[in-house]
Parts: structure tokens; C-alpha cells; sequence
């Protein structure tokens, strides 16, 4: 029986309900949904391309949150998600410790779709025959449909290329499905049981390899699960302003502007929510770029929130004598940081709440489950973040926000691009950056003029977006040069631009010789204190993209 009206209806019309119902009949305790939108859940089955999956999803406007596989069903169930998705995985459904996939899953009376180790462990589960192959499948691979590619992909091309990547495959879907289409190596390459709401693919509709990939998830969001709403980064905004309102109540709260984008625009939107309620902290290190202090006090107090701008420098030059040490001035700079910004906190009455510009990439990267609470990345990242000893609730209203959608989000905010599409910036500045040598006043000067040369012309070339960063590097060593008709004895400034998608790999940026003409003219000429540029053109790993 293929009767579309037998797929399950999407739980949306119920969505809003609290007490108790009956799902699946059973009976369960609903908690108030977070808020009244469509979701679908993305489970994580440990493939690479888990979190694209999600994104992907966002994209076709509808929002998808990345869960563990192993999260309780329960949570699921009270989520009420419109549909699930399950991702790949490295692991073959036979291998010793395999992720599990729970048949109750498949009950919950919402579509799911599995995808690469996704859909083996769906087929595996509901009887259909999975196996090893001989060669498994790797890279672009020609798809065939069968008759019209069924539900799941119907209106597509029957032949077309998708992206695979797999040793085991489906030889037989389980009885009642349907087989929807083939490639060379794998016999059943997607599947589906109307019926039931289930569907499978073995290839990967999320990476752009699979060019009617995006089609084939809106397909699914929209024809198979039913889903209406679009989503879009902008309407976290009214969602947040809501939940902050509730959160914070009548309480202060405190937020570190570091000129970075995510505290910056996390600290605009708490401003939408609680206004006078929120104060800036700018702690100004004195290793900041050039005019960077400025730009934030003056685009903060423009629209009218309350920034207190402290100017630290002395402190953190004189504590930062003698440290040559990248670690050490790392730990200075971040405990200074954490006492100035303490000292600050204690001076206004009635602070509870800290807003952190916590990342949707940050929850998962620390293997949070999206509601945990205290999860933050690397260590080192942290410095110029969060006083841990601070006895304050967290407010994260970017926790679910991709870096990209941020800055959607800040846009639409209306914080201006220079601050929206600034590349990233370590918490402890510049004095990362002065490399094998104690930081001073002078030598700050000098990266700064240099830095600030760097990122114009970047910015003319029209190349600042593209770069993940840009910067220059400040060695303490100093060689000969001759200027004028003199000897000179002064400082090299390294420049360092790479392209990356999240600072976990990056590559050396191959920029155009003449903007690096330019760039080392200008910086030769116009900064006292350099006689020579050199161009840092590793990548990382093995280099890493700081030089400390
Ligand atoms: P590395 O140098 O490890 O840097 O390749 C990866 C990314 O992290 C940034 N970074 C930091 N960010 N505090 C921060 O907030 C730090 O101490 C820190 N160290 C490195 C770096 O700029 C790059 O984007």
C-alpha cells in the first residue's frame, strides 16, 4: 500500500501541549516545549559529516538540532520532533561496539531518515540484509533510480552522481520496503516504506558532491514530514528575547565585550531582551589592535547600552614583564583578565546573570547534548571568556547558532559588518602574537602599526572575508638592514593569513604578490622598527595559527 495519507502526521498540530498524552502508546510526561517551532532531531551516529547534516537542514529552513545516538528516547519523545535524522558512521553495523540504533526509534510515529551507517543500521534492524562488499564506495559515484526513485526521490534525474562513502551496503531492504535506486557498488542505495515513514539512503545528501543533495533533504522536510515553517537565523531572535526575559527575571547581568563577533552580538541581543537590566564590560588589555577599543565603545554606546570600558594596560604590562614564555603570559593575561573583570562585576549592584557567546560548534565540540550547561571548548580558548569562580548564571542565547547564522543574527541586529565579519581574535591579543620575547609598550606599538597596514590593505584587495585570519607576527629577533644610506638594526613583522572553515586545519593563504608587495612596502616604510617582512607559508598541522 503506498497511500501517502498513511505516512504519520507530524506531531506540530499537538505541538504547545503540556501534561501528560499518549504517544506511541505509552504514557509520558511532557515538558513545555522550548518553543512552539518545528525541529527535527539529527542523531549522531559518529560520521564526519554529522554536523553539515544539521546545517544543511537549517539551511532548507527548517531547524535541526545535533544529538548523541545515545540519548535517552525519553528526551526525544518529549522533544516532539517533527522528524529524525540519523546520521553515518565510521563503524560497520557488525564491528564489536557498533552505535546502537534502538528500534523504538523507529515508532516514534514521525518520519526518520537514515543515512549512510544511518540507514544500514535501519535496514539491519528491521530485518532487511546488510553486508560487508568486496570494495566499498568512496568519492563521487553514479546513482540510477528505480522506475520513478518512489517517494523519497521523486522529480529527480535517474541518473545522477552523488558522494559515497561506505564498505558495507544493503543487499535486500527489510520486507515492506521499497528499493529506490542503485550505484555499482551498493544494490539498495536508498530505500523507503511509505507506510511506515522510513526512509534511507546510503549516499550523503549533505556534502555538495551530491548535487541534488539539498533537493532530496528539502524532499524529505517538506513532501515526507510535511514541514511548513521556515525557519531562519533571524527568528532566533524573538525566540531568545523571550527565554532571556524569563531567564533573567528583574536580575543585572554582565557580559565581556572582547570586539569579537559572538559576544558582541550575544550582548546585542540580551540588550533586545533586558536593556538597562545588561552592562558591557570592555577589560581592555592593552593588547588589542589598533582603534579596536574604540570601534566597540563607540558601536556599544550608539545604541544606547551601557558599556563600561576599562583601560587595564598598565596592569597587564606590568604583570607581563619578564614573561617570555607563550604559556606563561598566556596564564598571566587570563587570570589578570579574570580579576579585572571580578573587580568590575563586584562594582555594580545586583549582577546574577554573565552573557557568554557560546557557539553551537562549542556545545558539540565539548560533546554536549545541546542543554547541559557548563561545557566549554579547549582551554586555551577560554582565556579572555568566562571567570570560572564568578558565582553567576550563564545566559548563552547563541548556544544553538552556527557562525554563520551569528552573524546572520548580528546583521539583522543591525551591528555594522566591521564588527559582524571580524576574523577571529585570540583572548589574549597581541601578546600571543610577540613571539620569544618579553611584551612591551614599543614592540606593541610596532605590531599594531604593522597589523593595522596588513588588514587595510587585505580589506582593499576585497580578500578580509575569504581569509580566516589575517595577521602579522611580531619575532623577538632583530637583523641588518640598510634604509636610507644607513645601517639599520630592527625587528622582522611575519605576515600570517590562512584560510580555514573552523581553526582545526588551516591553509597558508595564496595571496596575490602584489598586495604582498604592498603590504611589505608599507609596512617597511611607514613603521619605524622594521627593516624586513617574511611570509609564514605552513600550514596547520603541523604549524598551528598562532605563532604562541
Ligand atoms: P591555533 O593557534 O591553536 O588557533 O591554531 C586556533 C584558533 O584559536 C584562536 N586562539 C585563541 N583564541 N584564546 C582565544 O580566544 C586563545 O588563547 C587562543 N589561542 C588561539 C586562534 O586565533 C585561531 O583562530
Amino acid at each position: 500500500m503506498t497511500d501517502p495519507a498513511a505516512v504519520p502526521a507530524t506531531p506540530t498540530a499537538a505541538r504547545g501541549v503540556t501534561g501528560t498524552e499518549t504517544v506511541s502508546d505509552e504514557t509520558v510526561e511532557l515538558r513545555p516545549p522550548e518553543t512552539a517551532r518545528e525541529e527535527v532531531l539529527v542523531l549522531d551516529f559518529g560520521g564526519q559529516y554529522s554536523q553539515l547534516i544539521a546545517r544543511r537542514i537549517r539551511e532548507c529552513g527548517v531547524f535541526a538540532e545535533l544529538l548523541p545516538h545515545t540519548i535517552d528516547s525519553e528526551h526525544i519523545r518529549e522533544r516532539r520532533p517533527a522528524a529524525l535524522v540519523l546520521s553515518g558512521g565510521p563503524a560497520s553495523v557488525y564491528s564489536d561496539g557498533a552505535p546502537e540504533l534502538r528500534p523504538e526509534l523507529l515508532e516514534l510515529g514521525i518520519p526518520v531518515l537514515g543515512i549512510c551507517y544511518g540507514m544500514q543500521a535501519m535496514v539491519r534492524v528491521l530485518g532487511g540484509r546488510v553486508e560487508g562488499a568486496e570494495a566499498g564506495e568512496f568519492g563521487r559515484t553514479p546513482l540510477e533510480l528505480v522506475d520513478d526513485g518512489g517517494r523519497l526521490l521523486a522529480g529527480l534525474p535517474k541518473e545522477q552522481q552523488c558522494w559515497m562513502s561506505h564498505r558495507d551496503c544493503v543487499f535486500e531492504p527489510p520486507p515492506g520496503f521499497t528499493a529506490l535506486a542503485s550505484s555499482p557498488g551498493s544494490p539498495v542505495a536508498a530505500c523507503e516504506s511509505i507506510e511506515r515513514g522510513l526512509y534511507g539512503i546510503q549516499f550523503h545528501p549533505e556534502v555538495v558532491h551530491t548535487p541534488y543533495g539539498t533537493e532530496i533533504l528539502d524532499r524529505f522536510l517538506r513532501e515526507v514530514a510535511g514541514l511548513t515553517d521556515r525557519w531562519s537565523p533571524a527568528s532566533v531572535i524573538t525566540e531568545q528575547i523571550e527565554r532571556v526575559k524569563a531567564q533573567v527575571g528583574d536580575g543585572g547581568v554582565i557580559c565581556g565585550l572582547s570586539g569579537g563577533v559572538d559576544s558582541a552580538v550575544a550582548a546585542a541581543l540580551v540588550h533586545r531582551a533586558v536593556g538597562d537590566q545588561l552592562t558591557c564590560v570592555l577589560v581592555d588589555h592593552g593588547l588589542l589592535r589598533k582603534n579596536e577599543a574604540e570601534q566597540v565603545v563607540e558601536t556599544f554606546r550608539d545604541r544606547g547600552m551601557k558599556l563600561i570600558h576599562v583601560d587595564a594596560t598598565d596592569r597587564f604590562l606590568a604583570r607581563l614583564e619578564g614573561a617570555t614564555e607563550p604559556e606563561e603570559k598566556r596564564k598571566i593575561i587570563g587570570e589578570e583578565f579574570i580579576r579585572v573583570f571580578e573587580e568590575e562585576a563586584e562594582k555594580l549592584p545586583d549582577v546574577r546573570f554573565l552573557v557568554q557567546g557560546t557557539l553551537y560548534s562549542d556545545v558539540i565540540e565539548s560533546g554536549g547534548d545541546g542543554r547541559s550547561g557548563a561545557e566549554v571548548i579547549k582551554s586555551h580558548h577560554n582565556v579572555g571568556g568566562l571567570p570560572e569562580d564568578l558565582d553567576l548564571d550563564l545566559v548563552e542565547p547563541l548556544r544553538m547558532l552556527f557562525k554563520d547564522e551569528v552573524r546572520a543574527v548580528g546583521t539583522e541586529l543591525g551591528l555594522p559588518d566591521r564588527i559582524v565579519w571580524r576574523q577571529p581574535f585570540p583572548g589574549p591579543g597581541l601578546g600571543i602574537r610577540i613571539v620569544g620575547g618579553e611584551v612591551t609598550r614599543e614592540r606593541l606599538e610596532i605590531l599594531r602599526n604593522a597589523d593595522v597596514i596588513l588588514q587595510e590593505e587585505v580589506r582593499a584587495a576585497g580578500l578580509y572575508r575569504e581569509l580566516w585570519q589575517s595577521f602579522c607576527v611580531l619575532p623577538v629577533v632583530r637583523s641588518v638592514g640598510v634604509q636610507g644610506d644607513g645601517r639599520s638594526y630592527a625587528y622582522p613583522i611575519v605576515i600570517r593569513a590562512v584560510t580555514s572553515d573552523d581553526a582545526m586545519t588551516a591553509d597558508w593563504a595564496r595571496l596575490p604578490y602584489d598586495l604582498l608587495e604592498r603590504v611589505s612596502n608599507r609596512i617597511i616604510n611607514e613603521v619605524s622598527g622594521v627593516n624586513r617582512v617574511a611570509l609564514d607559508v605552513s600550514s596547520k598541522p603541523p604549524a598551528t595559527i598562532e605563532w604562541e
